[in-house]
Parts: structure tokens; C-alpha cells; sequence
């Protein structure tokens, strides 16, 4: 039922939602609920109690299930009951461990490796992307000469550098056809989530950089921030490469991938101009290496 629930989370009372178009009844109980329930967190926390009430009232019957709505909207008014949710909210986080608890290094990288898979769960397209992209990255560091550290560092990079997909919707990500210029614009932002949300966890705010910038370029024509130049240092151009080798060679539902040698053809178009070409050079020696081992 919380499978069934989750799923239907942006189904619209008037069926004009999202995935199924469900209309009414036939959106379960438990989704037209949470489904309030969000808007009303976000909105109380945001905006305070009027806004709330008029985005209830504005989309009651067109969102939100109507009798619903108004039991939200007289909730609104028991300004007692609002206390003690916001005090109870207190209790809760005043009762959570301190920040001092610690995982150890192993620990980090299964919970590192356990979101990687959610990550690239969340799309048919995505399979074993950044699991892959840790891969290469680690790979090219290790041939850059970088020690164990920046290793770990690269490798977790990898494993997390597309995190902020996670808050973009499928509608977008999974479209198949050309984008429209604000779903682009969406996409384009994943890096900026990726950063807001490795900075702020202290085991992995010192790899949050390399990984929020593995779609820029050397010459500032990438995105989100257009960051080139000096400012992109090693660990990120590494990123960026790895990224793309990547996307290029892993088969996807529509397309085969392509060979490593094209790959390679492909990025040394690139070279010191978008792409670093020590990355691109230890690139090409990494592709040798695998394949004269699995010869
Ligand atoms: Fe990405
Ligand atoms: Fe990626």
C-alpha cells in the first residue's frame, strides 16, 4: 500500500496528474492524503498559515480531494493542535544522535555505493552509471599518479556525482524526444542539487565539488555554472570524462554502446579545448590496459 501510495503521489483529484491520470476515488486514500500533507508542510514552513489556506482552497477539487482539503483547511485553524505538531517536531529532532556519530571509511562507501544504485534505479536509461563512472574515474586517477585518498575521493564522486537527478521528475528525465526549454533548464539543474546535498553531509562535502561539476568544460561551455579554466581542477576534469566515456559506451533500451576506440575518437575532438588532455591520455592508456587484460 505505501508502494501503491508513493507511486501515485502527483495524481491530481481532476485526473490531470501524473503517472496514471487517475481521477477521484480511484487515486488511493493514502496518496490524497500525503499528497495534502506535502503542500501543507512546504507551505506552513514557507509561507506561514494564509498562504497555506488559500493554495488549499485554490486547489480543492482540482488537486486535492475536496472533503479532504476541508478537513486540511479547519486543521489550519487549530492553532493548539499546530503547537504541539511543531513542538512534537522539536522532541523528534532534539532526540536524533548527535552529528559526532561516525561511520567508518567501509561504511561510507556501501552507503556511497547504495545510493549509486538508487540513483541510476530511478531511470531505464541510467544502468550502472555512476558505478561505471566511479569505475573510470578511479581508474584515471590511479593512472594520473593521485594517491589512495583522491582515489576514495574520485571513486565516491562517481558513485554520487548524478544524486541530484533524484529530484527531478521522470516525465523529464525519461523523455525520449527534444526537451522543451524549461524541462532543459530542469535537467540542467541536477548538478546544482548534487551540491546542495553532498556539501551539506560532512563525510562527503570534500568530494562535493568534483562531483557537482562533471557537465562542465574547460572552456566554460558547460553547465550548470560554466565553470572552466583553472577553476576546473584535475579531480573534476576527471569527472567529466569519466562521465561521458560512460554515456557513450554503455548500451542503453535504444541504442547499443559505442566501441571504447570510438568513444575515444569521439572525446579526442575535445582535446584542450572542452576536455583535459592529460584526462584524455590516461584515458586512452586505461582502454588499453582493460583490454589487454580481458584479452
Ligand atoms: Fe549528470
Ligand atoms: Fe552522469
Amino acid at each position: 500500500a505505501t508502494v501503491e501510495a508513493i507511486h501515485s503521489l502527483d495524481e491530481h483529484w481532476n485526473g490531470g496528474g501524473y503517472p496514471a491520470g487517475l481521477r477521484g476515488d480511484a487515486i488511493p486514500l493514502l496518496s490524497r492524503i500525503i499528497n495534502i500533507a506535502q503542500t501543507m508542510e512546504v507551505f506552513l514552513a514557507r509561507d506561514g498559515a494564509d498562504a497555506t489556506r488559500s493554495i488549499l482552497e485554490e486547489r480543492r477539487g482540482r488537486w486535492f480531494d475536496p472533503v479532504l482539503a476541508s478537513v486540511a483547511l479547519d486543521l489550519l485553524d487549530d492553532t493548539d493542535l499546530l503547537r504541539s505538531l511543531r513542538e512534537a517536531d522539536e522532541r523528534v529532532l532534539g532526540a536524533e544522535p548527535g552529528r559526532a556519530r561516525r561511520i567508518d571509511e567501509r561504511g561510507l562507501d556501501d552507503v556511497a555505493a547504495a545510493f549509486a544504485e538508487i540513483i541510476d534505479a530511478k531511470s531505464p536509461f541510467t544502468w550502472k552509471h555512476s558505478t561505471n563512472v566511479a569505475m573510470y574515474a578511479h581508474g584515471l586517477g590511479a593512472q594520473l599518479g593521485q594517491d589512495a585518498a583522491m582515489l576514495t575521493r574520485l571513486r565516491r564522486a562517481g558513485l554520487l556525482h548524478d544524486l541530484g537527478k533524484v529530484g527531478i521528475s521522470n516525465r523529464i528525465l525519461d523523455k525520449t524526444g527534444p526537451l522543451a526549454p524549461h524541462e532543459r533548464q530542469a535537467v540542467e539543474a541536477h548538478p546544482v542539487y548534487t551540491w546542495e546535498i553532498l556539501r551539506r553531509v560532512a563525510a562527503f562535502a570534500d568530494f562535493a565539488r568534483p562531483a557537482s561539476l562533471h557537465h562542465e568544460k574547460l572552456d566554460g561551455s558547460g553547465y550548470p555554472w560554466r565553470v572552466g579554466g583553472d577553476d576546473l581542477d584535475l579531480p573534476a576534469r576527471i569527472l567529466v570524462v569519466a562521465d561521458i566515456y560512460e554515456a557513450l559506451t554503455a548500451s542503453r533500451p535504444y541504442r547499443a554502446g559505442v566501441a571504447p576506440e570510438e568513444a575515444l575518437r569521439i572525446l579526442e575532438r575535445d582535446r584542450g579545448t572542452r576536455l583535459d588532455a592529460a584526462v584524455l591520455d590516461a584515458l586512452a592508456a586505461m582502454v588499453v590496459n582493460v583490454e589487454e587484460r580481458t584479452l
